[in-house]
C-alpha cells in the first residue's frame, strides 16, 4: 500500500529533520529531498503537499538555492517556512530584501497576530509566540497573497494564496516554541492538503514485516547487535519477519554496562532466532592493556569488534543479507539532504566488506529515533531496550580516563548501575537525555572509619539535550546526588569522592575522552 505522502524540500536550515518529524507525528509519512533533486524527482513520489525548510542563505544572492518554476503550476499544495516562504515570494514576483535591523529584522520569541480565517490557522487563537528567525523582509509580497499575521515589526508575518494553495510563514512552526506551531503544520497537511492520516507504527510494522518476508525468501540475514535501540530494532522486527533465518552476532567486549548482555540476551529469548553471544572481555582487555589515548582506545574496539564479528561470520559461513540498524538521520546526513555532517568517530567500523553476502538490508532507514522506539514497543520489545540512552561503542573503555583494567571497568560498572537506579528511583530519568559515571585517574586522600584512603575520584555526568550536538548539564536535585554518592562511596570499592560535572557542550563534550 502506498502511503500519503508529504514532501519537505531540504535548503540548509538546522530545523529541517525538525519538520519532517513533526510531520509524522501528525500522522503523515513525509521524506525530506535536498532542493538540488530534480522535479520529476519529486512528482515520481507522488506527494500531496510540498513543505519548503528554512535555510541560512539570503534569496536574492545569485548563488542562493532555488527551485524549478514548475513547481508551482504543478497543483500541490505549498508551505514555505522562513527561507522556504522568502523562496516562494521571490520566485512568483514578490521582493526580499535584507531587513534593517530597527524594522523587521526579528529573532526570537515574538508576539504575534493571525488571521482566523486563514486554513493554516483555522481555529487556533488568534494571538501567540512564534519562533523567528530572519535577516530578510518581504518588501513585497507576490500577486494573488495575501497578508495573514504580522508581529509589530513586520507585517507580513505570513501570507498565503489560498486559491493555490501557497502559505508562506516567516517564523518556524515546527519549533516548540511557537505556539500552536505544530497545528499550523496539521492545519496545513489536513485542511490544505486534506490528508487522512495513514501513517502510524501499528501499520508501518505489518507493512514492513510483510515486505522484509518478500525480499529475504528463504535467504540468511546476518546482524551485528550491539544491544542499543536501534540494532535492537531491526533485530526484533527481522525476527518477526524470518525468525530462524537471522543470526545475531551480539559481541561482549566487556565493556558493557551492569548485565546489559543478559538483558539483551532475554529480550530476544521470544524469538526463533540464531543468537550467537561471543563473550571477548578477555581479548578486547588484553589488547587495551596500557593504552590511555581515547583516539587509539576507539581505534582498538573498531578494529577488534570487527575481528571478532568477522570470525563468528565465518563459522556462520555465506549469508544473503547483512542487516543494519541504519536510521533516517544518517540517511539524511550521509548526503541526502543538506544538513550537517556528521563526527566520524561516531560510526564504528564502516561498510562491512569482510562478510560474504549480496546485499545490505536496512529496515528503519525512513524511520526517525522516535520511530524506532514506536516501532520497538509495537515489536513488544522492553521498555529499557526501547527508551534506553545512547550508549558509545567503545564503551566504558572511553569512560575509564587512562588504561583500562579489568578492576577499574568493574567499579565503574557499578557506580553506574547504581547512578542509573538512583536516577530511576528519583524519576530523574524523564528529564535526561544521557547520564553516566566516569571513573577519573585522579586519586585522592580520604578517611573511612578510622583509616586513610587513597583511591580514585568518580565523576557523574548528566545532561540534557535535543541533538547531541549541544548539551546542557542537568539540574539534578542535590538530595538525589547525595543519595548517589553516599551508596557509590559505601558500595564501590577504590572509589573514595563523587565529584558532579557542571560544564555545557560546548564547551566540553559529553563524553569525557
Ligand atoms: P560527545 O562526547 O562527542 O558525544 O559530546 C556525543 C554523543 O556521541 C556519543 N559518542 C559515541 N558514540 N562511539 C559511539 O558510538 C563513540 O566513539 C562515541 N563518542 C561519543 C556520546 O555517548 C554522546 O551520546
Amino acid at each position: 500500500m502506498k502511503h500519503e505522502t508529504v514532501l519537505v524540500l531540504d535548503f540548509g536550515g538546522q530545523y529541517n529533520q525538525l519538520i519532517a518529524r513533526r510531520v509524522r507525528e501528525c500522522g503523515v509519512y513525509c521524506e525530506v529531498k535536498p532542493w538540488t533533486a530534480p522535479l520529476t524527482e519529486l512528482k515520481a513520489l507522488e506527494p500531496m503537499g510540498i513543505i519548503f525548510t528554512g535555510g541560512p542563505n539570503s534569496v536574492y544572492l545569485p548563488d542562493a538555492p532555488q527551485v524549478d518554476p514548475a513547481i508551482f503550476t504543478w497543483g500541490v499544495p505549498i508551505l514555505g517556512i522562513c527561507y522556504g516562504c522568502q523562496l516562494m515570494a521571490h520566485s512568483l514576483g514578490g521582493q526580499v530584501v535584507p531587513a534593517q535591523a530597527d524594522t523587521a529584522r526579528e529573532y526570537g520569541k515574538t508576539e504575534t497576530c493571525y488571521d482566523p480565517a486563514c486554513k493554516l490557522f483555522s481555529g487556533l487563537p488568534e494571538r501567540g509566540i512564534s519562533w523567528m528567525s530572519h535577516g530578510d523582509y518581504m518588501a513585497k509580497v507576490p500577486q494573488g497573497f495575501a497578508l495573514t499575521a504580522w508581529t509589530d515589526m513586520c507585517p507580513n508575518a505570513a501570507i498565503a494564496d489560498e486559491a493555490r494553495g501557497f502559505y508562506g510563514v516567516q517564523y518556524h512552526p515546527e519549533v516548540a516554541h511557537t505556539d500552536h506551531g505544530v497545528d499550523m503544520i496539521r492545519n496545513f497537511l489536513y485542511q490544505v492538503c486534506h490528508a487522512k492520516g495513514d501513517w502510524t507504527m501499528e501499520d508501518y510494522c505489518k507493512t514492513a514485516i510483510a515486505a522484509l518476508r518478500e525480499k529475504v525468501g528463504d535467504g540468511k540475514v546476518l546482524l551485528a547487535l550491539s544491544g542499543g535501540v536501534d540494532s535492537s530494532v531491526a533485530a526484533a522486527l527481522l525476527a518477526e519477519a524470518v525468525g530462524s533465518q537471522l543470526t545475531c552476532v551480539f559481541v561482549d567486549h566487556g565493556l558493557m554496562r551492569l548485565n546489559e548482555g543478559d538483558e539483551v540476551e532475554q529480550a530476544f529469548s521470544k524469538w526463533d532466532l540464531n543468537f550467537v553471544r561471543v563473550d571477548a572481555e578477555t581479548r578486547f582487555l588484553l589488547k587495551l592493556a596500557g593504552v590511555d589515548e581515547p583516539e587509539r582506545k576507539r581505534k582498538i574496539i573498531g578494529e577488534e569488534f570487527i575481528r571478532v564479528f568477522e570470525e563468528e561470520a565465518k563459522k556462520i559461513g555465506a549469508v544473503d543479507y547483512l542487516a543494519q540498524g541504519t536510521i533516517y538521520p544518517d540517511v539524511i546526513e550521509s548526503g541526502a539532504g543538506e544538513a550537517a555532517t556528521i563526527k566520524s568517530h561516531h560510526n564504528v567500523g564502516g561498510l562491512p566488506d569482510y562478510v560474504d553476502f549480496k546485499e545490505i538490508l536496512e529496515p528503519l532507514r525512513m524511520l526517525f529515533k522516535d520511530e524506532v522506539r514506536q516501532l520497538g514497543r509495537e515489536l513488544g520489545l522492553p521498555e529499557y531496550l526501547v527508551s534506553r540512552q545512547p550508549f558509545p561503542g567503545p564503551g566504558l573503555a572511553i569512560r575509564i580516563i587512562g588504561d583500562v583494567t579489568k578492576e577499574k571497568a568493574d567499579a565503574l560498572r557499578l557506580a553506574d548501575a547504581i547512578f542509573r537506579e538512583e536516577i530511576a528511583r528519583a524519576g530523574e530519568d524523564r528529564n535526561l537525555n544521557q547520564y553516566f559515571a566516569v571513573l577519573t585517574n585522579t586519586r585522592s586522600v580520604g578517611v573511612m572509619g578510622d583509616g586513610r584512603t587513597y583511591d580514585y575520584t568518580l565523576a557523574l555526568r548528566a545532561v540534557t539535550t535535543a541533538d547531541f550536538m549541544t548539551a546542557d548539564w542537568a539540574r539534578i536535585p542535590y538530595e538525589v546526588l547525595d543519595r548517589i554518592s553516599v551508596r557509590i562511596v559505601n558500595e564501590v570499592a577504590g572509589v573514595n569522592r563523587i565529584v558532579y560535572d557542571i560544564t555545557s557542550k560546548p564547551p566540553a563534550t559529553i563524553e569525557w575522552e
